[in-house]
């Protein structure tokens, strides 16, 4: 069976901006030269129609670049992305967004509005080129989705200044959903805001998913929205996957150390220990993707580290249950929840 969204061997590098300074400067000895970034390397991610897929990592994993794939904004250097089969980019070799059925929302909602225009011309642009509405029915296209979104559809005629961020964001998904999409990704769409809003905003996709029956690729650093909005969630290190599954699986029982450590790091209550604020941050710092290193990528980093691991790179395996696992340690046949994963000292 063909997945709703199939990401197979998904690469995207950036290659260095050089200023003239900097090629002189090369040229001269003076500095070495920038290497390419490996913001993505070799990513397959499969998800079915209707489900949530959360993306979670640290800053700099690769997210947003692998997002923005999906999203058909970057171009892959590598591999394909395809809906229901049929790519999201043409290829050759000035590749371009060929289809309207994956839309992106992104954090800054402000940043991605235009200031000058009404949201009713934001709203209806977009659908007007693409034959989803007319300019004689844009009105009221744009008051039905404002409404859809929980807005006054009278705000139509407003400019973006004039409402609060979670107005904006609001504003951010109306304008996505009237592309009518079948997936969303959603880029940290509540990290800029209020958390009182945040919930209002998570409220609101949850009902859209329901009622527009839409898929979503759902991206955070936050571990307890994903927990809380995602069926499945897909954990990302240094442009790989190296865990996914059902949400409360690799939650309760990480089969990855780099997921244990990040579950760790997050700061909780311990309500039998005289309420502490316990967190655990991961030791050591993202390595650099412009010089990623060889075999695992986490093996500068991991409490579990052998030989093997600094030169053979651990492939996305199944473990049982319909989870996956990147790690030479993860195999379907180790018996228990929580495999040969030991606790991280410390
Ligand atoms: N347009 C770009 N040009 C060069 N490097 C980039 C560009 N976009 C992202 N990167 C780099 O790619 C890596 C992954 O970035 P990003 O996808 O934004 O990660 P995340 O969203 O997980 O924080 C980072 O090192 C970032 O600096
Ligand atoms: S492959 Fe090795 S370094 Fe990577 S996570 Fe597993 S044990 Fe750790
Ligand atoms: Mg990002």
């Amino acid at each position: 069976m063909t997945a709703f969204l199939s990401v197979e061997g998904a690469a995207k590098r950036f290659a260095p901006v050089l200023t003239f300074g900097d090629k002189v400067a090369t040229w001269l000895g003076a500095q070495k030269p920038p290497r390419t970034v490996h913001a993505v390397d070799g990513v397959d991610l499969f998800v079915e129609r209707g489900a949530v897929l959360g993306l979670v990592g640290e800053s700099g994993s690769g997210k947003s670049t692998l997002g923005r794939m999906v999203a058909g904004i970057h171009v892959p250097t590598e591999g394909s992305i395809r809906l229901e089969g049929m790519p999201v980019m043409s290829p050759g070799n000035r590749p371009r967004k060929i289809t309207t059925r994956v839309q992106m929302v992104f954090q800054d909602p402000f940043a991605s509005l235009d200031p000058r225009m009404r949201i009713a011309d934001t709203l209806a642009e977009g659908p007007i080129a693409h034959g989803l509405t007319t300019r004689r029915e844009a009105m009221a296209y744009a008051r039905k989705w404002l409404e859809t979104v929980g807005l006054d559809p009278d705000y139509a005629t407003r400019f973006p200044h004039q409402f609060s961020g979670g107005q904006r964001q609001r504003v951010a998904i109306a304008r996505a959903l009237a592309m009518q999409p079948d997936l969303l990704v959603c880029d940290e769409p509540v990290a800029s805001l209020d958390v009182s809003i945040q919930a209002q905003i998570i409220n609101l996709l949850m009902r859209l998913r329901r009622e527009l029956n839409l898929t979503l690729l759902f991206i955070s650093h936050d571990l307890s929205v994903v927990r809380h909005l995602c069926d499945r969630v897909a954990i990302m290190y240094l442009g790989r996957i190296v865990e996914e599954g059902p949400t409360p699986e690799v939650y309760e029982t990480p089969r990855h150390p780099y997921t244990r450590a990040l579950l760790e790091s997050v700061p909780r209550l311990e309500i039998d220990d005289d309420v502490d604020v316990v967190f655990r941050p991961i030791e050591g710092e993202l390595p650099s993707p412009q010089n990623p290193p060889a075999g695992c990528h986490f093996n500068a980093r991991c409490p579990l580290v052998f030989d093997r691991c600094r030169i053979e790179r651990p492939l996305l395996n199944e473990v049982g249950n319909g989870r996956l696992a990147a790690c030479h340690l993860a195999s379907p046949d180790q018996a228990g929840p929580n495999l040969a994963i030991k606790p991280i000292s410390g």
